[in-house]
């Protein structure tokens, strides 16, 4: 457990981006209300996926993290919900297919609401109203009374995660996720993609096996890694005083969880020395992510690591690099070769998105898909000229067939980012570019794969 570390010790350390509330007895009222309310998630689930994590850091297996880059109050629909988890398991399963290796699954859901942003204020027509922080703290509407920020939010954000993922739970476990339904998991409108078809031939592949087993005597319907999946849920651990109250102390244990979800990251702008998140986060048992950019010097990265994971627990610490596709490659290695030097476990994990952001002459934030490929690729580059086990993959992405990224199979151009564009933040993968992503990094886990046994012979 954590040294001179309570709930709420990050109140003592430097936070940014975390709002200002006008009437601070409203905040006290939601916090305790907050803090009354039962837990999302129970610690014992935490220390499974951390187990599951620690295999990751130690080479085997993949982590696969994506969801929205914010969720909303307006996009709540039971819908979206299961359209991303499918798209979410049509993923994996082209993964685990190729490279016969476990996927961790883990969804940016049930709790992504609070967003840093690069402005405090945004000025439209001549007016300057505060930024728009996300559901949990103000409204997106570019109105007064909406871009408050309200305390009252946060209750409103828990009530919505709880209902996401009560729902992900019955997809995980009721049926939904069972391998004999992988045909069931294409979405009509990913028809048009060539990758629809490649996944057809896989799920053909996945029920001759399934055939087999059940030939040979082994009913996959009593196989519970068969017949549901394990799926856990994480967000950026933003709005302290939201996880603060859903900090518990687990009665097994002892130690102390953040129960909002499963795994918390540190965003870009909030890993420093002297962080209030960094404060916060150390005294949770939970698996925590850090995001890694193009600032973070390797010294500070051993410092953030010595914080946060003193003991070397493997499973608690991934590291979510976002460089940029144009900058992976020169700035990604010497982070790598700290870490390994220093012996930290961690998972290394690839956010292709945060780096490849631009804007088209049309006003829209966009992704061109090219580069995201381009910066999966020079993440697995490094890793191979490394050593190490390129581990994860962090992306924003939907099921919906949003018109958000540009390029993918089924061309997404600049005039039509105007068709579906529905982000509450940053453009995201649809489905049809997150399966041909998946495809992609099937392609680089068996270049891994390869390589590994040829250094062993
Ligand atoms: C995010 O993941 O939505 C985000 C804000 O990322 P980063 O902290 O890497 O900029
Ligand atoms: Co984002």
């Amino acid at each position: 457990m954590a040294t001179n570390w309570i709930p709420e010790s990050w109140q003592g350390f430097e936070a940014k981006h975390l709002p200002v509330y006008e009437d601070a007895t409203a905040l006290d009222g939601a916090v305790k209300t907050l803090s009354s309310y039962p837990p999302l998630v129970f610690a014992g689930e935490a220390r499974a996926l951390k187990a599951e994590l620690a295999e990751v850091s130690h080479g085997r297996g993949f982590l696969l993290q994506g969801g929205d880059c914010a969720e909303s109050f307006a996009e709540f629909h039971p819908n979206n919900i299961r359209d991303t988890f499918r798209v979410l398991l049509q993923m994996a399963a082209v993964m685990i297919f190729a490279s016969k290796q476990p996927v961790v699954k883990v969804g940016r859901m049930a709790g992504q609401f609070a967003k840093p942003r690069s402005a405090p204020t945004e000025t439209v027509g001549g007016v300057e109203l505060p930024s728009y922080l996300g559901d949990i703290i103000n409204g997106i509407e570019f109105e007064e009374a909406t871009r408050r920020n309200d305390p009252e939010r946060m209750i409103r954000a828990y009530s919505q995660s709880a209902a996401t993922l009560n729902l992900l739970r019955a997809f995980a476990g009721g049926g939904y996720a069972n391998l004999r339904q992988v045909h069931r998991w294409t979405l009509d409108f990913m028809g048009r993609s060539p990758w629809a078809d490649k996944f057809r031939d896989i799920a053909d592949r996945i029920g001759e096996a399934l055939d087999f087993m059940e030939a040979c005597g082994i009913d996959p319907e009593h196989a519970p890694q068969l017949k549901s999946a394990s799926f856990y849920t994480s967000h950026e651990a933003l709005l302290l005083p939201y996880e603060e109250a859903l900090t518990r102390q687990d009665s097994l244990t002892g130690d102390w969880y953040d129960t909002s979800a499963h795994m918390l990251w540190i965003g870009d702008r909030t890993r420093f020395d002297g962080s209030a998140h960094v404060e916060f986060l150390r005294g949770v048992g939970n698996p925590i992510g850090m995001k890694c950019g193009p600032s973070l010097e390797p010294d500070a990265l051993l410092r953030m690591l010595d914080t946060l994971n003193p003991g070397r627990e493997a499973g608690r610490m991934t590291l979510i690099a976002r460089f940029g596709d144009d900058k992976v490659e020169a700035g990604l290695p010497r982070l790598v070769r700290a870490v390994q030097r220093e012996g930290h476990p961690v998972v290394w994990s690839c956010d292709p998105m945060h780096g490849n952001v631009i804007k088209t002459n049309t006003g829209f934030k966009t992704r061109p898909f090219d580069r995201i490929l381009n910066e999966v690729k020079g993440f697995f580059a490094v890793h191979r000229a490394e050593g190490t086990h390129a581990g994860g993959i962090h992306i924003e992405m939907t099921g919906q067939d949003v018109t958000e990224c540009t390029g993918g199979a089924v061309a997404i151009t600049n005039e039509r980012l105007a068709d579906r564009y529905h982000t509450h933040c940053d453009p995201r993968l649809n489905a049809a570019q997150s399966l041909e992503l998946a495809f992609l990094l099937a392609e680089m886990l068996n270049l891994e794969a390869q390589q590994r046994q040829a250094d062993a012979a």
